[in-house]
C-alpha cells in the first residue's frame, strides 16, 4: 500500500497546521496487514519529513529495558536501562517528559551533543501493558511546549491499533 506525502512547504505552516497534517497523513498510511515495525518506521519519516527534527523514533520495552526501534536521524544507543535517561524516567513515571535543556536533565542520556531539548511520549497497548516511548529532540533549546505534548499523546494513542 502506498501513501504519498503532500509536497507542501513545512516551515510556512504553524505547529498545529502541522500536527493536523501529522494526524491525518498518519491515519492514511497505517497499513493493517503488516507488523508493527513496517508501520512505526513510516511513523518516524512522516515525523521528520513535517517537522523536520533532530532526530525522531520509537524505544520499546525489552526484558525490562528500552531497545531502539524505528526512527530518523543519526544513530542512536541500541538500549537504555529501565529509569534511565529521559525515556526511561518517561517509562517508569509513566507520563510525558517535556525537557527545555537536555543539560539540565539529571541522567540525560547524549547519543548526540546537537541534541538541546525533548520530549518523550510513553506509548501503551490496547491491554494498558507499556509498550515504549516516542522520542523526539531538538536541535533547538525550548523548542518543545503544550501543544507538542497534547499532540504527540494524541498521535501515541492512535498507534495502540498497530501494536502487538
Ligand atoms: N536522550 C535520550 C536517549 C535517546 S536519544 O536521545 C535518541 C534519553 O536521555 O533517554
Amino acid at each position: 500500500m502506498s501513501h504519498e506525502i503532500p509536497s507542501i512547504e513545512w516551515n510556512q505552516l504553524s505547529k498545529a497546521e502541522k500536527y493536523q497534517y501529522l494526524h491525518s497523513n498518519w491515519n492514511a498510511l497505517i497499513d493493517n496487514h503488516v507488523d508493527e515495525i513496517a508501520n512505526l518506521a513510516n511513523g518516524a519519516a512522516l515525523m521528520k519529513d513535517i517537522f523536520g527534527w533532530w532526530w525522531v523514533g520509537f524505544y520499546r520495552v525489552m526484558n525490562e529495558e528500552l531497545v531502539l526501534g524505528p526512527f530518523q536521524g543519526p544513530v542512536a544507543c541500541t538500549r537504555i536501562g529501565k529509569g534511565k535517561g529521559v525515556c526511561g524516567a518517561s517509562w517508569i513515571e509513566s507520563k510525558t517528559l517535556v525537557v527545555p535543556n537536555v543539560d539540565e536533565f539529571p541522567g540525560h542520556i547524549a547519543c548526540s551533543s546537537k541534541s538541546k531539548s525533548e520530549i518523550v511520549v510513553p506509548i501503551y497497548k490496547r491491554t494498558g501493558e507499556i509498550w515504549g516511548v516516542l522520542d523526539v529532540d531538538s536541535e533547538y533549546l525550548d523548542d518543545f511546549n503544550e501543544v507538542d505534548q497534547i499532540e504527540l499523546e494524541k498521535f501515541c494513542r492512535s498507534l495502540e491499533i498497530i501494536l502487538s
